[in-house]
């Protein structure tokens, strides 16, 4: 961080809440490249509500979602906002916090000022009508995520939250470390033990796509921890032994297959079985590389269009394609003779519970998961770690940003 950021950061006693702050801003007239979407300016510390608390933000993860914001697509964050009449016409990114507590709300139960905090990016209405029907907040009709959805995010000195947000900080950890993992970790853990029968099991073989980026390396562990065979596909062996060194059995080198992206129509009879042949390869390298010819009783999928048709394909008779993002397009083909011939489930899949959170801290807590911190940028550098994440070129795991921790 530079001097003058620290002569700003001058924080306030514990206990009260600063007025401006310097952060990262994205605004609508910058959407594009990630590396020139973000910005350094100064801005007012937003109120702390009933059940808030103020977050002083020691570092900050680097997630793809603020690589979407950047675009302003899928969605424009800032103007679907501004449809729901906030007036703030910039976005603070950042959907993943260490920190220390610096203020907090009216109804503020359990943290106090000087605690040392994680941050999930899952935020809902409490009071919310499905919830107090017994809901998991998580699929809320009020659930958005904080630094995405909603505007204030970790890449800024102070950062506003919901209580329930907030974990306790693994003390083994440095602030970046803490910063870098949890997005990815609990949403990995929500994929593979949220969704009963569908859980991870002691012997089952589980397909990781991406398994040395954010979500993959964490999957990978988990899957390790519950006494999975984890196999991942990478794009260089590089990577592959990176997701080895993590405990997965092999890898596959997507490079060495072509028949990705969306499924032929299934009435074309030549270009479909061009199409299976391509699958089938890919298939025969999964057994490989498990040493035995079992299919993936799961399959953690976030690439998307590129991907689907083969999870779907792959995934063993009732087993699941558990999904949680569409880094390559949104139309996901399902040929659905696979579907309910061999009774598979597709199930989408975002972020995680409070519940979720607090169990991956806890693992993270124990030594048992590894947040696989690859890379620190300083504050200005939240447009260049975004750019490098948008073009896949990060070395593998997690990235954070360091903002009022030094280095
Ligand atoms: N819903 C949620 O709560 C949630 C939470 C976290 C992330 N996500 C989403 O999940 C996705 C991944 O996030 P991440 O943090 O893991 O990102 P990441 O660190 O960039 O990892 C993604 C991996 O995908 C692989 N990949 C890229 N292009 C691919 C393609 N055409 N086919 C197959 N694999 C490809 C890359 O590995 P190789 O090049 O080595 O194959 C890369 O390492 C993003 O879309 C993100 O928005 C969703």
């Amino acid at each position: 961080m530079t001097k003058d950021l620290y002569e700003l950061g001058d924080a306030p006693p514990l206990g009260q809440a600063p007025k401006r702050m310097y952060a990262s801003l994205i605004r609508p007239e910058r959407y594009g490249a990630p590396v020139d979407a973000f910005r350094t300016e100064v801005v007012d510390v937003p109120a702390i509500g009933r059940g808030q608390v103020l977050v002083k933000v020691m570092a900050a993860g680097v997630n793809y979602n603020n690589v979407w914001a950047a675009l302003g697509e899928p969605l424009d964050v800032i103007a679907s906002r501004q449809k729901r009449g906030e007036p703030q016409d910039f976005h603070i990114g950042g959907s993943d916090a260490s920190g220390i507590v610096w203020a907090v709300g009216e109804g503020v139960r359990v943290l106090k000022p000087g605690d040392e905090v994680v941050v999930l990016a899952n935020q809902w209405d409490e009071t919310a009508e499905d919830i107090r029907l017994g809901a998991d907040p998580s699929t809320s009709h009020s659930q958005r995520i904080w630094g995405y959805e909603e505007n204030y995010g970790s890449f800024a000195q102070f950062t506003v939250v919901d209580e329930y947000q907030c974990h306790p900080k693994p003390q083994r950890l440095s602030w970046a470390e803490a910063a870098c993992y949890l997005a990815t970790a609990a949403t990995a853990y929500r994929q593979l033990f949220g969704w009963a029968p569908h859980t991870v099991r002691p012997g089952d073989p589980v397909l990781v796509w991406g398994g040395a980026g954010g979500l993959g390396a964490m999957a990978i562990q988990l899957v390790r921890w519950a006494g999975g065979i984890p196999v991942a596909v990478v794009s260089s062996d590089e990577r592959g032994k990176h997701c080895m060194d993590l405990g997965a059995k092999g890898y596959l080198n997507r490079r060495d297959f072509d028949h990705w992206g969306r499924l032929p129509d299934t009435s074309d009879d030549e270009a479909m079985a061009a199409w299976l042949s391509g699958a089938r390869a890919f298939g025969r390298a999964f057994w490989d590389v498990l040493g035995e010819r079992r299919a993936p009783r799961i399959v953690l999928e976030h690439s998307g269009q590129d991907t689907v048709p083969t999870s779907m394909y792959l995934c063993d008779n009732a087993g699941m394609v558990v999904l949680c993002g569409g880094t390559t397009g949104y139309n996901g083909d399902v040929d659905l003779r696979f579907l309910w011939m061999r009774q598979k489930r597709l199930q989408g899949s975002h972020c995680s519970n409070a519940q979720e959170a607090r169990a991956v801290t806890q693992l993270v807590d124990q030594g048992l998961l590894d947040p696989c911190l690859s890379l620190t940028f300083d504050f200005e550098q939240v447009g260049a770690a975004h750019q490098l994440l948008h073009d896949n070129q990060h070395p593998t795991g997690n990235m954070a940003v360091l903002v009022n921790a030094g280095r």
